[in-house]
């Protein structure tokens, strides 16, 4: 049984999609915690809803990246996970961070990386007036909003889009890729090569969203 943490700050609509497809698909694999930074995360009440352990360190307690870092860490730590899953966590995680959870983190970013990466990303594709936007799940690396990816889903961006409507659009096939790229981790059908990421048995590392969101 592999053992998963996800990391979220918010709303964690891509958490309950991990831990939805985790009990209705009988993953070898248990979400041991749901850690916050933010204690009113949305998403807390859900985890705590579905018996999963829920923790909170507040950023906001700590004068330095490092100090936190170090306490989201040993908490993390207490769990032992196989897997730490970002969801919506948004902060700027220091070298020393990500050094320890290599090749055993992964990160949704709503862009198709490596464009657009930060923040307001649908607003972004928008004034750069892409007419394909979307998501990337990837490993995590020291730089913000990089690393080898491991799975990519294309939305249309049509006419009278504006960015929640974009969002909202990228949101769903989030919800899609997120869940399955996890499973392939826990299932060890992931490595990296370089900037690539190998699944094995190979299947499509990519979803195309028609515009009422379905894939093709
Ligand atoms: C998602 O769109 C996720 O891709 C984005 O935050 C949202 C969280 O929603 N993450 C980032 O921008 C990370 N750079 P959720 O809390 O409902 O999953």
């Amino acid at each position: 049984m592999k053992k998963i943490v996800i990391l979220i700050s918010g709303r964690g609509s891509n958490m309950e999609a991990v831990v939805r497809a985790c009990a209705r698909d009988g993953w070898p694999a248990r979400i041991c915690a749901v850690i916050s930074n933010r204690p009113d995360a949305a998403g807390l009440g859900f985890a705590a809803a579905n018996g999963i352990e829920t923790k909170v360190v507040d950023h906001r307690e700590f004068d330095a990246r490092e100090s936190f870092d170090a306490a989201l860490a040993q908490e993390i730590d207490c769990f032992e996970p196989d897997l730490v899953v970002l969801a919506g966590f948004m902060r700027v995680l220091t070298d020393a961070f990500v050094a320890r959870y290599t090749g055993r983190m992964l990160n949704v970013h709503p862009s198709l990386l490596p464009s657009f990466p930060g923040l307001r990303t649908h607003q972004q594709a928008l004034d750069a007036g892409v007419r394909v936007h979307g998501a990337s799940v990837h490993f995590v690396t020291p730089a913000l909003d990089h690393g080898p990816i491991v799975a990519q889903a294309a939305v249309p961006v049509v006419a009278g889009d504006d960015a929640a409507a974009l969002a909202a659009r990228v949101l769903k096939v989030e919800h899609d890729i997120y869940p399955r790229a996890v499973r392939w981790f826990i299932e060890g059908r992931l490595s990296i090569e370089g900037e690539r990421v190998a699944l094995t048995p190979s299947e499509p590392q990519w979803l195309f969203a028609d515009i009422a969101g379905e894939g093709v």
